[in-house]
């Protein structure tokens, strides 16, 4: 939550922090602010709203300068506000700070500050982090590096940030824990930013901050020391992404983009790891671990929203296939609960962001307790793949769309492989079973093609349940976490009240919703569970209910019942999650363009939730 961007060097930094800014807004978006070093002292702009009403405000001023920092905001401490937009100040005014994170023990901190006579201009706990850097550089008499780095260890909590100083304007101070950090190494030029997006375009040599971490940049050079005040050797990497993946491409929306890029972003997801012919599944990231999978008691996966999903799915395969015990944990309580867990025990991780902060601190844990830690992440470098022992990336290229599209299909696809590599490890499933699955795996990128050539159909369904309040998924197997996502876009991006439900449950409670203003998705595809699915979606039309039926083609039966049928390509049960949720991304995605809503950047969500 919150992006953070920051440049030193020759070229001038408003353009270049204000793109950056504009590319980081899937982390936040309810302000915006800028700070800017030039001969005339240092410039502060900061508003409410998005970037662009930044933008619009700075027009007219001053924006000259070749150093500068910006943060956009998912406010934490203090409503979304022009006094509470990053850059804030110190009492003196000299020093400036964005910050991406929450300082914990902020409220102590800041009674104390105010006995001593610091005023405060904004809610933000951020703000008291610079008075109190402030305070300690003037008390101690040191420079503002290592005022930094003495204040960092007097505060809890987590946080990336940047801070400027007036009376050093050749200067960027940089520090993280727990939130992430990309330094830019240019010729002459360093950038600094939450991710690597906003560097992209001016350089491929990248440094990953780590945590504990402070840097100091100036034009000529970096040092990077840890808050003990050892001086690290910094690691440069070169950056695998590429300028396209960050544009729009012809579509409307990322979202749109990032569902019709599905196809490839699962066979990239399955590139080099599965051998069909032989019935052959390698994963790399966790081949060291081949012999241990062997024996393990049980696997427990923690995730937060999307990304438990996949993991609810990956429970029903790897059960299906491997025979080993799952559960499945949302990482915000699993963390908070006292669960038992034995070194026996493998955890998988999931997470697009790979920052998500509950999944972090879920996997540290665990890690105390012994268990064996997989990763399944979509950003590379990120901190989720740094803290696990091993893991396997998704590939499904970045996701710059608030609600998850191509990533969750891409996690789920990472999941499937480990099932059957778990499976074929254990030895519970033949090779010719083996290959008859990785064969249609290997065909299910097309399939989804396939699926997606029903936008036309999705696009008239969505105008006639456009205007509802409130929609019920239904799914039963593993069409039941397909409801439960389906239910979740509609809700993030429509702010349509929706709630995905196991088909069956739905008489112990939701059944009491349905009148003829309510419409119900069902996942009606022809696999174990077709009979009894029909069984339900006839309790839902003898209740004058709507029903919108996913269902495989050429069904007869449920078309027969259901007001609306989208039809998917047949495929095995395994695989049918891959598919039955390319329509349900597509539904969402129409009504919440027809009801005029943001679908890349939905109200109050964020897309990299570092904050627990
Ligand atoms: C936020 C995002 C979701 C995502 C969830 C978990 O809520 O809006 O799209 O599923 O965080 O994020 P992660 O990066 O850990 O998958």
């Amino acid at each position: 939550m919150c992006g953070i961007v920051g440049y030193i060097g020759y070229r001038e930094a408003w353009p270049i922090v204000l793109k950056g800014l504009k590319r980081l807004e899937y982390r936040g978006y309810d302000s915006a602010g800028i700070a800017l070093m030039n001969n005339s002292g240092q410039h502060i702009y900061k508003k409410a709203g998005k970037v662009a009403v930044l933008e619009e405000f700075a027009e007219a001023h001053d924006k000259s300068g070749t150093s500068g920092m910006g943060h956009t905001r998912w406010a934490t401490h203090g409503v979304p506000s022009d006094r509470n937009s990053h850059p804030h100040t110190s009492n003196n005014e000299k020093l400036s700070i964005i910050h991406n994170g929450i300082i914990e023990n902020y409220a102590t901190l800041k009674e104390e500050l105010t006995n001593r006579g610091h005023e405060f201009k904004s809610d933000t706990d951020t703000e008291v982090l610079i008075h109190l850097i402030e305070e300690i550089q003037e008390i101690e008499q040191i420079d503002l590096l290592e005022a930094v780095r003495l204040a960092l260890h007097e505060v809890n909590g987590a946080y990336a940030i940047v801070i400027m100083d007036k009376e050093h304007p050749d200067r960027l101070i940089a520090a993280r824990k727990g939130s992430p950090m990309v330094i830019g190494v240019g010729n002459g030029e360093y950038f600094i930013a939450s991710d690597a997006t906003p560097i992209i375009e001016y350089t491929k040599n990248v440094i990953y901050l780590k945590d504990g971490e402070i840097a100091l940049m100036t034009r000529e050079d970096l040092l990077i020391k840890q808050l003990d005040n050892v001086i690290q050797t910094p690691l440069i990497q070169e950056l695998e992404l590429k300028l396209e993946m960050l544009e729009k491409g012809g579509f409307d929306h990322f979202m749109l983009k990032e569902i019709y890029e599905q196809p490839r972003s699962i066979k990239d997801c399955m590139r080099g790891r599965i051998y069909p012919e032989e019935g052959k599944v390698q994963l790399g990231g966790i081949k060291e671990f081949a012999e241990k999978l062997k024996n393990i008691d049980r696997i427990i996966i923690v995730a937060c929203g999307t990304s438990w999903h996949a993991g609810l799915v990956g429970e029903y395969l790897i059960e299906e296939y491997a025979r080993i015990p799952v559960e499945v944990e949302y990482a915000s309580e699993f963390r908070y609960r006292n669960p038992i867990i034995t070194e026996k025990d493998v955890v998988i991780a999931i997470s697009q962001s790979g920052e998500t902060a509950d999944t972090m601190a879920a996997i540290e844990m665990a890690k105390e307790r012994g268990a064996t830690i997989f990763g399944i992440c979509n950003v590379a470098g990120a901190s989720i793949p740094r803290l696990t022992h091993a893991g396997v990336y998704t590939h499904a290229g970045p996701e710059i769309g608030v609600a998850s599209t191509k990533a969750f299909t891409a996690q789920v696809t990472v999941l499937t492989l480990m099932a059957f590599y778990m499976a074929q490890q254990k030895g519970t499933i033949t090779t010719s079973k083996l290959i008859e699955l990785l064969t249609e795996l290997d065909h299910i990128p097309e399939k989804i093609q396939v699926a997606l050539e029903s936008n036309d159909l999705i696009k008239e369904v969505a105008e006639k349940i456009k205007d509802s309040t409130n929609c019920l998924f239904l799914g039963r197997g593993s069409g039941f976490p397909v409801a439960l996502e389906g239910a979740l876009k509609l809700k993030e991006i429509s702010y349509i009240h929706a709630e995905g439900y196991p088909a069956a449950e739905m008489k112990h409670g939701p059944i009491a919703l349905i009148d003829e203003e309510m419409p119900v998705v069902f996942i009606a595809t022809q696999n174990s569970s077709y009979e009894k699915v029909i069984s339900n979606i006839q309790e839902v039309k003898a209740r004058k209910g709507k029903v919108i039926a996913i269902v495989t083609q050429g069904d007869t039966e449920v078309k027969k019942m259901a007001d609306y049928c989208i039809e998917i390509p047949d495929a095995n049960e395994a695989f049918l999650p891959l598919i039955a949720t390319i329509p349900l991304q597509l539904l969402s995605y129409h009504i919440a363009v027809m009801r005029g809503c943001n679908v890349d950047q939905p109200r109050n969500l964020a897309k990299s939730v570092t904050v627990e």
